[in-house]
Parts: structure tokens; sequence; C-alpha cells
């Protein structure tokens, strides 16, 4: 066995893949490491030191392409794989790049994947203005990419930001942009420990770096330490900071804080090509997963429907508030209140039906210490239909009663006025659907008699309801 140890990239492997083939070593003779050098600066275009005289071998344009992107896909066996794959191919195997070999349909999904994170770092990645007096970097940003894409989301912003200076930040290294030159850093995922001794030029780096990876309604205490290992805050102005921050944080200032970090953000707005920012997305592995739309960002939590798989009503209603957030469940904040002494006029219990939002996550803007609702996008209504279509054919429910705008809207599109579907019902698929108010637009009238006429409403429509679930209907 041939142990081949090279730099963590593509060129890297590329340049000792060509001499491998050239030595005839089939790929069960190698096996390929990379290094655990020190983290170091470099450019982009810095020559591989693994640049030999060996042979070029001809591939096709697309397996130059697949090779290259699976080589940013987090697997720590890539560099195996993808010599197998080049071993088949330049001993004329050219099944070895087909979606329909084995091998192939690896390769074309480990691109695929790298592809995606791509999209979603031009999607995702969100630049916050900082203080002008400490000077460069304008605009920081931090970014946890799902493949090992900085480089190229570097590239494309240092493209789009003109002569802006900036710096992402993400678990295994740093890009920074003066204006004129990108410059990467590369950290191992496990920090050596040599991080204390960065040179100089990199401590700017690392002081900004720190500053964009503390948001304290996000803090991982473990992964902070990881990154930013403890040994090292003492050499940052910010270091002593830090302790302070994190108590504060746990001490349950953390919502708080989020209000007034989020609040006093600046931003800068970077033009992505609307096929760019909407990538077609694979269907996510998990709502708590789900990056649909981007309302997960300042979300606690994701919150899914809650009752009885059988249920033969669904009440369904916007978004989770406040409190449905950070307890993970709908309907338990004060509108909840309202719908229970709702559901108990008009004899629906609660037990009994399937409580459901269109949109899962709570989408808000600080006000103050509060956190304030924001009534959801079509967009991110449209993203968060997945998941109401899957509650809509899990549980089966025969009738539906939409709570507000958003949640007709959810079922029946922007058209669908509140105002000409009140007290209606309407068939929807195999359902009906019945439509009434929103328990909160009853808690926002002061006018006492308005109220309760909102409030008989929606008991009216739970009545119906239950009359249209029942079986002898
Ligand atoms: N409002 C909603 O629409 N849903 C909830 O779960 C809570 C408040």
């Amino acid at each position: 066995m041939r142990v081949i140890t090279i730099d963590d990239d593509f060129d890297a492997w590329r340049a000792a893949a060509l001499e491998a083939l050239a030595q005839g070593l089939a790929p069960e003779m190698v096996d390929w490491r990379t290094s655990q050098a020190e983290p170091a600066l470099f450019n982009e275009s810095a020559p591989s030191v693994h640049s030999t005289g060996a042979p070029p071998i001809r591939v096709s344009r697309e397996l130059a392409a697949l090779l290259k992107d699976a080589a940013h896909c987090r697997d720590a066996r890539r560099w195996n794989f993808l010599y197998r794959v080049l071993w088949r191919w330049a001993a004329g195997d050219r099944s070895a790049a087909s979606p329909a070999d084995e091998d192939g349909a690896r390769l074309y999904k480990m691109a695929k994947a790298v592809r995606r994170a791509q999209h979603d770092m031009i999607a995702y990645v969100r630049f916050r203005q900082r203080d002008a007096a400490l000077g460069a970097p304008e605009y920081v940003a931090w970014y946890e990419p799902d493949h090992d894409v900085l480089a190229w989301g570097a590239a494309h912003f240092a493209a789009r930001m003109g002569r802006s200076t900036w710096l992402i930040a993400t678990p295994d290294g740093a890009a920074m942009f003066d204006g004129e030159r990108l410059q990467l850093e590369r950290r191992r995922a496990v920090a050596s420990d040599h991080a204390a001794d960065a040179p100089d030029a990199a401590e700017a780096l690392w002081m900004t770096y720190y500053r964009s990876i503390f948001n304290p309604a996000r803090l991982n205490e473990s992964a902070l330490e990881q990154h930013m290992p403890v040994r090292f805050w003492k050499g940052l102005p910010e270091g002593a900071l830090i302790p302070t921050l994190v108590s504060d944080a746990r001490g349950g200032a953390r919502r708080v804080a989020q209000a007034q970090s989020v609040g006093a953000l600046g931003g800068k707005s970077v033009q992505v090509d609307a096929l760019d920012a909407q990538p077609e997305r694979d269907a996510p592995t998990s709502l708590d997963a789900c990056r649909r739309c981007d309302l997960w960002r300042n979300a606690t939590q994701a919150v899914r429907g809650a009752g009885p798989s059988g249920a033969r009503i669904m009440l369904l209603g916007e978004q989770p508030g406040d409190q449905e957030d950070l307890k993970g469940e709908p309907f338990v904040g004060p509108a909840g209140q309202l719908l229970d002494d709702a559901m108990q006029r008009a004899g629906v219990p609660r037990e009994q039906v399937f409580l459901t939002n269109a949109v899962k996550h709570f989408k808000w803007e600080p006000r103050g210490k509060r956190r304030l609702h924001k009534t959801p996008a079509q967009q991110e209504i449209e993203a968060c239909s997945y998941w109401l279509e899957q509650e809509l054919h899990d549980i089966g429910a025969r009738v539906i009663v939409t709570l507000g705008a958003t949640a007709l809207n959810a079922l029946f599109g922007r058209r669908a006025t509140l105002s000409a579907h009140v007290g209606r019902v309407v068939p929807y698929r195999d359902k009906l659907v019945v439509a009434t108010y929103h328990p909160s637009y009853a808690l926002r009238q002061n006018d006492e008699a308005a109220r309760e006429r909102t409030v008989a409403a929606i008991v009216a429509a739970l009545e119906q309801a239950r009359e249209l679930a029942s079986p002898s209907q």
C-alpha cells in the first residue's frame, strides 16, 4: 500500500493522481491522506507544490467538471474515490463517468451536493456592516457551508462587490477581500496548537472572525472554543469581553441580544441572479434541517403541526408566534388561548384536532426588547407549502379551518381574499375548507363588541367544521 499525502485541494490531488497513474498504481494500492500542515495564508493562484511532469490524461469536459466539483464534497474518502474514477477512465472504462454506474452515480451525487452548496452560499451569505471607525473590512459575514465552497463563493462575491472590503468567516477558514486582492485562509477543522502564533497578517482576520461568530442568539460555546480556542482570546482586544458575553447569553439575555443585534445591523445588498438565489431545492431531510427559505435563521426552531394523525379537522394558522417559537408547539400563546376558548364553545375538543401553521418558522422583527410578528411573504408561504402538503397527506383530515388570510392563501393562492371567503365552505381536493378569522385579529380589536363578533365568527366556523367532519356527513 502506498500512502500519498497531499494538501487538501484539487490541484494537489490532480498532480499526485497523474503521477500515480503514470506509475501504474491501482486504486486499491493507494491510500490518499491529506497533510495536517499548519494553516497558511495562500492565494488562489499559488502553484501547487505537487506539480510534477507526469503526463496529463485526456478526460471529457464533463468528467473534468464533475471531478473538480466532487473534490469539494465533505467526504473523507473522496480523494481515494476520485482516483478510482480516474483510474477506470484512464483504463478506457467510460462507464465510470456514467450516472448508471455505481461510481458514476456517486460522482454525480457528490458534484450535485457541492453545486447546491455553492448556490446556497451565494443565496444565504449575509454581510453585516461594521462600524466605519474599526477600519477594514467594511463588511463581515459568518457562514457555514455544507461543503468546501468558500473559495468559490469568495470569488463570486469578489466579482460583485466592487471595491468594498469584506471578510467571510467559516468553520474551515476565512476569505478576505481588501478591495483588490482576495486572500483565503484555510483552517483545519481541529485547530492546531499553533493557532495562537498566527502571523500578524492573520490576526486582523481573526479579530473580525471573532466578531462575526459571536452572535449571542446562536451561541454554541463548544463551537466557539473549537474554532477560536480560549488561549487565543487573550491575543484579541475583544477577547476579554467574551466570557461576559457568554455568561450574559447563558443567563437568558439571548433573545434580547438577538433583537438588539439584529436591529442594529446595517447591511449591503448583493445582486444575485434570481436563478442563483432560488436554486431548485431537493427535498430537505427534515423540517428541522429545512432551508427552503430564510426564516430558519432567526427562529429558535421549526414548529410542526400537533394533534392526532387520524384527526378529521385540521386548524390551519399562519405561523408560530413568540411563545410557539420558544416552546416548539403551535398555538400555545395568547392566540392559542383564544382559540382554546372558541373550540370549547364550539364543542370541538383540542385533543381531537390537528393544529398547524402555513409557515413553520417564526418571522419577526425587533421592536425594543420584543420580537414583533411579521407577516410571511408569499415566497415563504410557497416554500413552506412543502411541509403543509405532507401534513395534509399524512393527516387526511376531512375539514380544514383556515384561520386568517395567510392560511387561506396557503391553500388557494394569494388571490383568494379573506373577505370573500369568511363563513363559506369551499371544496379543496377531497376536503372541505371553512374559512374564518385569525384569533390574533380578535386580540387586536380594542372595541369589545367588534372583538366578540370576530370570536363568534370563529366559533361558528368551528361548529360548522364539527358538523362537516362528523362521520354521518
Ligand atoms: N398564530 C398562529 O397562526 N399560529 C400559532 O401557532 C400561534 C399564533
